[in-house]
């Protein structure tokens, strides 16, 4: 595989200093900086819009991986665009009209995503697989951090990954990614993995070796157990 791509989300970061830890985790060797936008209405849970989007880009140049718990989440593209994102992704199960929001999102001229729940089939994103850059396989129901891998995504994963044989497509793992279960991941398909507890969990002193741990995991040479495929 080449090399994993690891997605701190600050979801699980200190709220009350997310400047300074994207900064941390950047400078700990995060691939991208994975942003997780709730509203309370498509997920029970409510985090931040675009303003703190953009307040956080001058504290990085990775790559804003922006996940849009949101719907609508027509309305919003332009603005998260605009505030910095790199990659914006859009929950299929979030409006009848996902097709449209992935080509707004290429006419801004960013990486386009879908995010699958763990209730959702692979055969979803099958319409779509020439108009996405980036899919997203939730392995938790969105929301929150802290929850455990569902290990029932790893199929879907599976799928995913048979399906954009031939592109290239950024299949993300979300939810519950730990030194155990990030190889599974990896070993279905997946190349770049989103962690919140996993990296923030125990300060920032601990974010390298949290995210050096992760993308050996990814590499088959973790704690976990990998399978054979
Ligand atoms: C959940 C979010 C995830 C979450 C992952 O709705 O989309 O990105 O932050 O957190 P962990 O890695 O703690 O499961
Ligand atoms: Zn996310």
């Amino acid at each position: 595989m080449t090399r994993p791509i690891i997605a701190p989300s600050i979801l699980s970061a200190d709220f009350a200093k997310l400047g300074e830890e994207v900064r941390a985790v950047d400078a700990a060797g995060a691939d991208w900086i994975h942003l997780d936008v709730m509203d309370g209405h498509f997920v029970p849970n409510l985090t931040f819009g675009p303003g703190v989007v953009k307040a956080l880009r001058p504290h990085s140049r990775k790559p804003f991986d922006v996940h849009l718990m949101i719907a609508p989440a027509d309305p919003y593209l332009v603005a998260f665009a605009e505030a910095g994102a790199d990659a914006i992704s859009v929950h299929v199960e979030a409006g009848p009209h996902i097709h449209r929001s992935l080509q707004t999102i290429r006419a801004l001229g960013k990486r386009a995503g879908i995010a699958l729940n763990p209730g959702s089939p692979a055969a979803l994103a099958e319409p779509l697989i020439d108009l996405v850059d980036l899919v997203v396989v939730m392995s938790v129901n969105p929301g929150f951090g802290g929850q455990s891998f569902l290990h029932s995504t790893l199929e879907t994963v599976a799928r995913i990954r048979a399906m954009a044989a031939g592109r290239e497509i950024d299949i993300e793992v979300d939810g519950g990614i730990s030194a155990e279960t990030v190889g599974l991941a990896a070993a279905a398909g997946a190349n770049a993995f989103v962690a919140g507890n996993a990296v923030f969990q125990g300060g920032p002193a601990g974010y390298a070796e949290r995210i050096a741990e992760l993308r050996a995991g990814a590499q088959g040479h973790g704690r976990g157990e990998t399978l054979s495929c």
